[in-house]
């Protein structure tokens, strides 16, 4: 017999009915000339509304990869740069994600900007920034970042958190009169996309999606989806 789910407490002592959760959204809505013809100048003026609004963490974005085996795999990164090429972040290039790009060059990043009803989805080719620009950024971060990068091996399994804190003082010490120079394995990724979509929530579900895809002119085709 099929088993309900419904008004089961995931915890025992805490009600919690999930399938009841929704949200209609009524904020806003989007239409095909608003959104111009430059993506990239519509994502900007869109980040700024979320800035105005005091959205938290608004510079966090899902991002996608696909492994060797084809296996997606996702996570939240921070949005660091913006500019007509694309999209960029930072990390450490031996960490999971980074051997995901390494074998598959294409990535999907996601922003919900749940205060404005809003989702932007981005997909396109991956790259790393050039060494000046991850030089110009890792210099840019306060000392304790800086001290992170070099202690922490991202993404490897380690015995116990204590060995995170030892690095930490071993570099600590160890850069104590110098500069922190960016470590090899550190520095920045941009998302080139091949496609940017808008969504904006609307009532009933009845939602506003634009699409942009990158034709091979190299100019910008709009489409609107079904919801
Ligand atoms: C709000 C938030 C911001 C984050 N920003 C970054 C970031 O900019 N770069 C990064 O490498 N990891 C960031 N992380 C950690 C990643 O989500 C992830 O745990 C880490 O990069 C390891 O991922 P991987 O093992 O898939 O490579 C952030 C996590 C959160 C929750």
């Amino acid at each position: 017999m099929a088993q309900t789910i419904t008004n089961n407490p995931l915890v025992p002592g805490i009600s919690s009915n999930i399938a009841d959760i929704r949200t209609d959204y009524k904020m806003a809505m989007l239409d095909e000339d608003s959104t111009g013809s430059d993506p990239l100048f519509f994502f900007n003026t869109w980040f700024r509304e979320a800035e105005k609004a005091q959205i938290t963490e608004v510079n966090a974005m899902t991002l996608a990869t696909v492994d060797a085996r084809a296996i997606p795999h996702a996570r939240i990164v921070l949005l660091k740069g913006l500019d007509d090429h694309g999209f960029v972040f930072f990390t450490n290039y031996d960490s999971a994600k980074g051997h995901n790009i390494g074998s598959n060059p294409h990535a999907a990043l996601v922003f919900f900007w749940k205060e404005l009803e809003r989702q932007v989805r981005i997909e396109g080719l991956i790259a790393k920034v050039s060494p000046e620009e991850s030089d110009a950024y890792f210099k840019s971060r306060p000392e304790g970042s800086r001290l992170g990068a070099w202690a922490s091996p991202q993404s490897q399994a380690i015995p116990n958190r204590e060995i995170l804190d030892t690095n930490y003082t071993h570099y600590k010490e160890q850069f104590a009169h110098t500069d922190i120079p960016r470590p090899h394995y550190w520095g920045g990724y941009r998302v080139i996309p091949q496609q940017i979509e808008f969504w904006q929530g609307r009532s009933s579900r009845m939602h506003d999606r634009i699409l942009f895809t990158k034709n091979v002119t190299g100019s910008w085709d709009k489409s609107r989806l079904a919801p």
